[in-house]
């Protein structure tokens, strides 16, 4: 009797491993399963037969039909794993379905329009400079002769990164001014672009820190003509050809005499709206002639030489090109944003 059961687990193994090898569909896969694993399969029939052996033999029998269960269990699996994963690539492709765009990376809106400004500028010759954005206080203020004490100071609520007060995270662009002047005669004629800090609370036009473009131009016979050549020209190539500019005393300690400019308002294009509060004009920048007493630190004679200087508010220009209403969207990273530049 023992004989018979362990040639049928023979034989059903043979005959299993054949029908293994013509299934390729997880139909007949299944039909396999049940045939031989399932509960009234070929191999459960075999274990009833247990029952009818003697007890001493149905030690060894049992063993057989246990390794024969194992081996044709994992045989099984094996093959319908890589069944499954042959056919759901071909069963489950649907190339019907639209393809999926990959998400493309843009560049910063205020990256954009640093390259413009910088562009604009290097067309009319003018080169870039840089100066570090941890300053001390004589670059910062003094040299820009805004000396201590002036009142100028408090319109800079400054970041101090030291208890001695003497190196100050720089408040404007300004004392790239200075490095430069120190370290090149005259003719000279830059722009330098850059982060600047300021202790202001955050609102809609106000971040602690922001982005300027200072602008630098040093020769013999250096006039006021010039600076507002090279600003309608800036204005012009950044917003559209009917761009007017207009120039209105100010005050700077390192400029004399000093101006404010500003562009027609982009929004209604000189009409008055609310953005512009109803006068047509838009606040860019301060601007002006060098202060002599500003080329006395640099050693710059200033019966010889004359110059003009500007620094513009970067974000505001990214604000006014884009329409963008609150400069802290510039900051936040939210990619609904960004993602419309
Ligand atoms: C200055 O910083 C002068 N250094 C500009 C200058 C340079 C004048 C050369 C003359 C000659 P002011 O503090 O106004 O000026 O700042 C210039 C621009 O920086 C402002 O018009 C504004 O656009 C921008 N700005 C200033 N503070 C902030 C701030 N907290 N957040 C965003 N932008 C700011």
């Amino acid at each position: 009797m023992s004989e018979n059961i362990i040639q049928t687990a023979k034989d059903i193994r043979k005959e299993f491993e054949h029908a293994l090898q013509a299934s390729h569909d997880s139909d007949s896969l299944e039909q396999l399963r049940i045939s031989y694993l399932g509960r009234k399969g070929k191999i459960a029939s075999l274990f009833a037969q247990l029952g009818r052996i003697s007890p001493e033999e149905r030690k060894s029998v049992g063993q057989t039909l246990n390794e024969l269960k194992q081996d044709v269990t994992d045989a099984f699996q094996k093959t319908s794993e890589q069944v499954l994963s042959s056919t759901s690539s071909v069963e489950y492709l649907d190339l019907t379905l639209p393809g999926e765009l990959p998400i493309l990376g843009n560049h910063h809106p205020l990256t954009k329009v640093f390259r413009e400004i910088t562009d604009c500028f290097r067309s009319m010759g003018f080169m870039i400079a840089q100066g570090p954005e941890i300053e001390t206080e004589y670059y910062n203020f003094e040299a820009l002769n805004i000396p201590e004490g002036h009142p100028a100071r408090d319109m800079h609520d400054t970041f101090y990164v030291d208890q001695t007060r003497q190196m100050v995270m720089r408040t404007h662009t300004s004392p790239v001014q200075i490095h430069v002047m120190e370290n090149q005669r005259p003719p000279i004629r830059i722009i330098a672009p850059g982060r600047c800090y300021r202790n202001d609370t955050p609102d809609a036009t106000h971040s602690p820190f922001f982005h300027q473009v200072e602008g630098l131009c040093v020769d013999e016979n250096i006039t006021m003509a010039d600076l507002k050549g090279v600003i309608l020209n800036f204005a012009r190539r950044m917003f559209g050809s009917d761009m007017k500019i207009r120039f209105r005393a100010s005050f700077f300690p390192f400029t004399e005499p000093s101006a404010e400019y500003d562009f027609t308002c982009l929004i209604c294009r000189g009409k008055g709206c609310r953005v512009c509060k109803g006068t047509g004009w838009i606040e860019i920048s301060g601007a002006g002639m060098v202060n002599p007493a500003v080329f006395k630190y640099v050693d710059y004679d200033s019966e010889k030489y004359t110059g003009y200087a500007f620094g513009m508010g970067v974000e505001r220009i990214a604000m006014l090109l884009y329409g963008v209403h609150d400069i802290r969207l510039f900051y936040e990273n939210d990619i609904r944003f960004l993602q419309q530049f």
